[in-house]
């Protein structure tokens, strides 16, 4: 049968790439952002994420006038995939950012949860890591950053994620839902693979993203896996493609940017130092869009 959607904040960068994959994949997606996406099928109500009676709402009503003439009345959705977010530091006020963030995720896992939704899955972001907007130089407590890594950013935009996720994590053990939280890398649309020429001969205007990214498409892939894999409870995966984007390897990296950082484990020679092991053998996640396709060195 048909998974229907609700997709929070579709209408931006990573969403508008997002919504495409997972039509493709048959299911029917629903929008609720403050602004709409022109996109076939994809209906869209203008929607709030901080005002809760407003996503209790979108959450529990009619999608489309279509939804009048079956006269079953409102039909649920099989799963919450929830970007809607300020998506950095530098756009609003430090504290409406993590206002909008932390009480807009708040809103939409509690209404998706006590509503009966039984898989969510949320935006979090490499920024919990805490090397991408931290004050000056920062090094990790260890390589490559994974899951099991105790985030601590400085910044109002990290800090909502990291509380995201602790949200996540509240409501599925209080209600056994499953709620998976990606913490997604620099997110590449398509057309913007111009830019790796630099990010290669310039290697240290990357060190904040740890030289890695996640291809918007690929996103879409994750996104799709965590929909269809259930019965995981509270997870994080890392979301990134599979190598650094340079052309100095992995250990060249680290030891030049990150000197006297250990490594937890062996590293092949150009693995992501944001490492997406725990999607690829957990979900099965297997990269398409490697950026060396895409640029010519
Ligand atoms: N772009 C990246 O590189 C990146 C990296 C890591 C994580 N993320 C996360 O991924 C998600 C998507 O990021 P993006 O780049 O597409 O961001 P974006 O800003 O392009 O899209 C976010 C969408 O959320 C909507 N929105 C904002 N406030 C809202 C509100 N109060 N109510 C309803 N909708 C609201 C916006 O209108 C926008 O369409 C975000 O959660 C972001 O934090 C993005």
């Amino acid at each position: 049968m048909t998974k229907r959607i609700l997709f929070t904040g579709g209408s931006g960068k990573a969403g508008r790439h997002v919504i495409p994959w997972l039509i493709d994949k048959g299911y029917e997606v629903h929008n609720i952002d403050l602004v709409p996406l022109d996109y076939p099928g994809v209906t869209n109500l203008t929607v709030d994420i901080t005002d809760s009676g407003q996503v209790f709402n979108a959450l529990s009503m009619h999608t489309d006038f279509s939804d009048l003439e079956h006269g079953k009345g409102v039909q649920p959705f099989d799963a919450v995939v929830h970007f809607a977010a300020i998506p950095r530091i530098l756009i609003k006020p430090d504290n409406e950012t993590f206002r909008v963030n932390t009480i807009g995720t708040y809103n939409v896992i509690e209404a998706a949860v006590k509503l009966g939704i039984r898989k969510v899955v949320i935006a979090s972001s490499e920024t919990t890591y805490g090397i991408c907007f931290a004050e000056g130089d920062k090094l990790p407590h260890y390589l490559p950053f994974d899951e099991d890594y105790d985030v601590d950013p400085m910044d109002s935009y990290g800090l909502s994620k990291v509380v995201n996720e602790k949200t996540a994590r509240a409501f599925a053990e209080r209600t056994g839902a499953d709620v998976y939280a990606l913490r997604i890398g620099n997110v590449i649309e398509p057309d913007e693979y111009g830019m790796f020429t630099e990010f290669v001969e310039k290697p240290e205007t990357r060190l904040r993203n740890a030289w890695c990214y996640i291809d918007a498409r690929d996103l879409g892939q994750m996104v799709h896996l965590c929909i269809e894999k259930d019965g995981l409870g509270f997870q994080v995966f890392n979301a990134t493609n599979d190598t650094v984007t340079a052309q100095m390897t992995t250990q060249e990296l680290a030891a030049r940017f990150f000197p006297g950082v250990a490594f937890k484990r062996d590293m092949a020679r150009d693995e992501g130092l944001i490492s997406n092991a725990k999607i690829r053998e957990v979900l099965g996640f297997k990269e398409e869009h490697d950026w060396r396709k895409y640029v010519n060195l």
